[in-house]
């Protein structure tokens, strides 16, 4: 590990069953053993709760703790990942050994951080996961069953409750009430934390001056993240980006990993991330686990901290000789260290020495890009216009990169963030919003705000019932000065064709909505079928801001005249690296740093570069060659 310039690593995760290898029996002193070992060793301990897998004997004795899939049918003893989030005795069990755990170690001076569970995701069925839900929809309805009735719907199709006792989850083969799935989703995220509170509670009890955190994935479906990070320390996330893929080149991998690395900043934008896990060789769970091309394991490291992450951090250290990952990626193989990951890991290692003096600092982004879990729920949910996937994160990932491409910071919020730091937002496909989000996307716009939404925005409250007096409901229709009169869904093989006034032509596909233009700017129409001649964009002057209205779904590339514009009005400069070449920026006290990767195999020119060459040590003024996936970073004071 010092080889490898590695100074923490975190331990103990899936470990149960040899911490606690009968019930209340505890087995730590191996632990100690090795977080003294690294210690002296001038590495630190980030100490895991073993919550993600359960021993054999808490199964066996307590079935209840296992999950019940989606029909209401117990799962089995094994795997991970599975236990019900819900169950009190699980989280007893679980509470128990985190008491001892903390009792032992948490002040021990190896440990510097605690890192509960793996990757928390999943939803439970089973009948204890029923009766909290029931709970919790008493407490949110007031006690009130007519109240829930009215918000789902329930007279249609006679769904009608006479009580919350009749409620179940949405099973399978049980009922479908698009209020009940959506609040199932939102009350497993609920779940999911209040476990996490528990751990955490029982470890800050012991020592609350030890930071806390727990990896999570991205763009994880059933998760609300925005929700679930909110009581953790510091947000920690596992890049496994698929290199070398046989569907897109390098660098739109690079930049859909730059996507993931940003959601992840963006929730906690006040502090660095850490990327909890990354594969040193190849992953194993894939279904074609590729190797890193030389030089492209030290892109993804620097990727992670030129995106705001503080760590790279790997899973897993020392192979494991059996089991079910014992042909993933490893800083030390069955062979040893002599060998081109391990030696490219070490050169990582030198290079974060050398970047020591950007921990801490952050991304302070002007433009944010919307994306909202209990929106993207909702979509999925909906039923019409075109059933299946509705494009919702693929189409939010397109926008991301278009800003990228120009050199700009993006931050992906939720719709209840703090909107007040940025200058310029893009909200695609709103098709729910949260009460009070309509006055607050006013309010940024008249403040001087620049704004742009597209087809499928106002469509349904929180509830899941649409707005009336016309989309986009809760009066947006005056903030955009139009009105979404129909949406039209187009088959994959149709197209539609969008004029911009300059004569400039795009391409309309899937969803194409006809406008009736209230008071707003038309700056493109439709060329084609019954919509031809009718507004397709617009653009209406708000307070001091402009609200734009995208009504048909055409390529991210293709709005990006219209974000050039926004961003010209907003003051936000533009920089567009040669072809080949990604680029993020970190922001401190002391200066900027300017992260340039070469997601080619050719060497790339990158011209007008002045300040400091961290990892060549030497200062710069004029053109920089970066060779093929090289990475260059310049301090700029
Ligand atoms: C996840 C898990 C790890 C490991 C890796 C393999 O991120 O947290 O335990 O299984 O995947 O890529």
């Amino acid at each position: 590990m010092k080889k490898a310039g590695i100074n923490s690593v975190s331990l103990g995760i899936f470990a149960w069953a040899t911490l606690e290898p009968e019930e209340g029996v505890y087995n730590f002193d191996w632990m100690e053993e090795i977080m003294d070992n690294l210690y002296e060793n001038g590495i630190y301990t980030i100490l895991a709760t073993p919550s993600a897998a359960r021993p054999a004997w808490l199964d066996e004795k307590y079935p209840e703790v296992m999950r019940a899939d989606a029909m209401g049918v117990r799962r089995r003893h094994g795997g991970r990942a599975n236990s019900c989030m819900s169950n009190p005795v699980f989280r007893e069990k679980i509470g128990n050994l985190n008491r001892k755990l903390a009792e032992r170690f948490s002040h021990h001076p190896g440990l510097v951080m605690w890192h509960v569970n793996n990757e928390p995701c999943g939803v439970c069925f089973c009948d204890s996961c029923a009766a909290t839900f029931r709970k919790y929809l008493s407490a949110k309805f007031d006690n009130d069953i007519e109240k829930l009735n009215d918000a789902w719907w329930t007279a249609f199709w006679s769904r009608k409750y006479n009580n919350f006792d009749q409620i179940e989850p949405p099973y399978s083969n049980g009922e479908f009430v698009t209020g009940l799935h959506l609040e199932y989703k939102r009350f497993m995220t609920w779940a999911a934390a209040d476990l996490m509170k528990h751990e955490m509670s029982i470890l800050r009890e012991a020592n609350p001056a030890i930071p806390i955190t727990t990896n999570v994935m991205e763009m994880q479906n059933s998760l609300d993240l925005h929700e679930y990070v909110k009581e953790m320390d510091a947000v920690s996330w596992d890049s496994y980006p698929s290199f070398h893929n046989n569907t897109e080149s390098l660098e739109e991998t690079l930049r859909q990993s730059g996507f993931n690395h940003n959601m992840m900043r963006s929730l906690k934008k006040d502090r660095p991330f850490m990327m909890m896990e990354s594969a040193p060789g190849c992953a194993s769970g894939f279904p074609y686990n590729k190797q890193k091309r030389p030089g492209v394991h030290k892109m993804h490291a620097l990727q992670a901290i030129a995106c705001g992450s503080d760590t790279v951090q790997y899973f897993q250290i020392r192979k494991s000789r059996g089991g079910f990952e014992q042909h993933h990626g490893a800083v030390i193989d069955h062979a040893g260290i002599n060998n081109r990951i391990f030696r490219e890991v070490a050169e990582v290692g030198e290079m974060l020495k050398k970047l020591a003096p950007v921990a801490g600092t952050t991304v302070p982004a002007k433009v944010a890009l919307l994306f909202d879990w209990d929106n993207r729920w909702s979509l999925q949910l909906a039923q019409g216009m075109r059933n299946g996937d509705r494009g919702y994160e693929k189409t939010c990932v397109e926008i991301w990169k278009a800003f990228n491409k120009v050199g700009v910071e993006i931050d992906i919020v939720s719709s209840t963030d703090d909107l007040s730091d940025y200058k310029v937002l893009v909200a695609p496909m709103m098709y729910m919003t949260h009460p009070g989000v309509a006055e607050v996307l006013k309010k940024f716009v008249a403040e001087g705000g620049q704004l742009l939404s597209t087809y499928l925005t106002g469509y349904i409250d929180e509830n899941q019932l649409c707005h009336l007096g016309g989309f986009p409901g809760d009066d947006l229709t005056s903030l955009f000065g139009i009105i979404s009169e129909e949406i039209d869904t187009l088959y994959p093989t149709d197209k539609n064709h969008i004029e911009f006034a300059d004569g400039t032509r795009a391409e309309a596909f899937d969803f194409c909505e006809l406008l009736q233009v209230l008071d707003a700017d038309v700056l493109a129409k439709y060329t084609d079928d019954y919509v031809a001649g009718t507004a397709a964009v617009t653009k209406k002057a708000y307070g001091k801001g402009n609200a734009y209205y995208v009504a048909a779904r055409v390529a991210a590339k293709d709005m990006v005249p219209l974000f050039e514009q926004m961003l010209a009005d907003a003051g936000i400069p533009t920089m567009k690296a040669p072809e080949g070449i990604v680029h993020h920026t970190r922001i401190g006290e002391e200066g900027e740093y300017d992260f340039y990767f070469n997601a080619t195999t050719e060497p790339i020119a990158l011209p007008d570069l002045k300040g400091y060459d961290m990892l060549r040590e030497v200062e710069v003024d004029g053109t920089v060659e970066i060779e093929g996936y090289g990475v260059v970073v310049i301090k700029r004071a």
